[in-house]
């Protein structure tokens, strides 16, 4: 008050330059990206923001304030957050002993600013009866597209948002960009911080995090195109050291949890938690683990396409595309009273051969399942042998929408679906042409819907009976005011694993 009449008064001219500074910095946005929650639990969930804009204090309280309405009039919880330098002046405030079920709205207040308000609710209590309204997105390369689908998602009447994997790309700006990304190509801490404040500057993705909590898995571009383990394509000598520095930005920029806070080059996102007596949901990490691609071209790591006949190292038993601890981790965690699990996970799980299987064993593109299929046929034993219920596998990565039954043997027609899947297509990145797919089509009959050339998202409506699907697609990835409508429908039967159209 003091420091504005001081200055209301034309009395700036003898303000020392440090208070000049501080001045101007209150005119700076300080929640410039926006705001979101995660992890939602019974009790409690995430809520994250960070402070932007230039000359912050290293350390900066930032109060946070979670209410039972829209105006606030009456807060269920409120409390402090040190944001700090070190960690991009992010914040990652945990609430606790909060009803289970409710929604609840939340907001930031730092500097003498507020940020946006967001919505967000607990999961419903782990014995009580729920329906789930979610819906899954992935992929939202920022220069090929714009955000669209996230002013749909955010119109939705939503539980929660899966987000499965290429919040950020890494590339440079090509010739296809339609708005471009800066700086070249990100392998450093803070072209990765940069990289995530252009993408969480979009408004409608901020609507989007503002409108639902998230639970998120991450894919290969929040490092590197095709990584494995410690492996990037390029076969990087110091790989290790970028895996580190992109997996910290990704910390800071989403609603994870301080435990979840990376170490070095590891940062743990498997996890799992029951919506009611309705569902169990497992996130699992395909990246951080596995075995490094089959077959690749000279040279080179990641991905490569190519006939089983010149590459028996696809059949080796020992390849894992988890890791061996969280393969166990999922085998020993399916629930066999809830009745269904849904897996939230990075790409497509079903068998996709690019040629006939019968003659030579087919052609797979060895990033995905597709390149591990000793380590899928062990997951899906694990479903069949404890008669795991309702199965839903839930995908991104492949820019497509699919939707599959998955067996364990996909080259027999008479062997049993053991469980669905929902592979959904990205937000805005481009996809491969609809020949493409058609043409292989007829060699994988087990896959129900493929459709390479549609971007939007996939919503689901769960209840204990059944689940219902829409395939959510935008008119024009081009367009941020672009429609959308339902491009197909579908419905399991919790009883009866395989989608059938609806
Ligand atoms: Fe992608």
């Amino acid at each position: 008050m003091q420091r504005r009449t001081l200055l209301r008064g034309g009395g700036a001219l003898i303000v020392a330059p440090a208070l000049l500074r501080h001045a101007r910095g209150a005119d700076l946005p300080r929640f410039a990206l926006g705001i979101a929650s995660g992890q939602p639990r019974a009790d409690g969930m995430v809520l994250w923001t960070m402070l932007t804009g230039a000359g912050l204090p290293e350390r900066v309280t930032v109060r946070w304030e979670l209410a039972h309405d829209e105006a606030f009039t009456q807060i269920a919880a409120r409390g402090d957050e040190v944001a700090e330098l070190a960690w991009s002046h992010s914040v990652h405030a945990e609430t606790k002993g909060l009803e289970p079920a409710r929604w609840y709205w939340y907001r930031f207040s730092a500097l003498g600013q507020q940020s946006m308000v967001g919505r967000t609710r607990t999961a419903p209590a782990t014995d009580a009866a729920a329906g789930f309204n979610f819906v899954i997105a992935s992929c939202q390369r920022w220069d090929v597209g714009h955000y669209a689908a996230w002013k749909h998602v955010a119109a939705e009447e939503l539980d929660a948002v899966f987000f499965l994997g290429d919040y950020i790309y890494e590339y440079a700006t090509n010739a296809k960009s339609i708005r471009p990304v800066e700086g070249g190509h990100v392998r450093t801490l803070s072209e990765y911080r940069a990289r995530y404040a252009t993408h969480k500057s979009d408004p409608a993705l901020q609507a989007a995090h503002a409108a639902a909590p998230w639970l998120m898995v991450w894919d290969d571009h929040e490092v590197g195109n095709d990584y494995a383990n410690l492996q990037g394509q390029e076969l990087e000598p110091d790989f290790k050291t970028q895996r580190a520095a992109a997996y910290r930005a990704y910390w800071e920029h989403m609603p994870f949890p301080k435990s979840a806070r990376p170490v070095d080059a590891d940062m743990r996102i498997t996890g799992r938690l029951d919506w009611g007596r309705l569902a169990r949901i497992h996130l699992i990490d395909d990246r951080q683990y596995r075995d490094v691609q089959v077959c690749p071209k000279p040279g080179r790591g990641g991905s490569n396409t190519v006939a089983l006949k010149d590459c028996p190292e696809f059949l080796d038993a020992r390849r894992t595309l988890l890791g061996m601890d969280q393969e166990r981790w999922l085998a020993d965690g399916w629930d066999t009273r809830r009745p269904w699990n849904l897996l939230a996970q990075q790409t497509l799980m079903a068998r996709f051969s690019r040629t006939d299987p019968a003659n030579g064993g087919g052609t797979y593109w060895t990033d995905g399942w597709d390149g591990y299929p000793a380590a899928r046929r062990r997951l899906l034993d694990a479903v069949a042998q404890r008669k795991v219920p309702g199965v839903v596998v839930l995908g991104g990565d492949v820019h497509a929408n699919y939707v599959a039954d998955l067996k364990a043997d996909f080259d027999d027609a008479a062997a049993p679906v053991i469980a669905t899947e929902f592979c959904g297509t990205s937000i805005t990145s481009l996809g491969q042409q609809q020949a493409r797919v058609d043409a292989a089509r007829g060699f994988n009959p087990h896959i129900r819907y493929a459709r390479s050339e549609e971007r939007g998202y996939m919503r689901f409506a769960l209840d204990a009976k059944q689940l219902r699907v829409q395939v959510r697609v935008v008119d024009n990835a081009l367009d941020p005011a672009s429609g959308i409508t339902t491009a197909a429908r579908f419905v399991v039967d919790a009883a009866r694993p395989g989608a059938v159209a609806a």
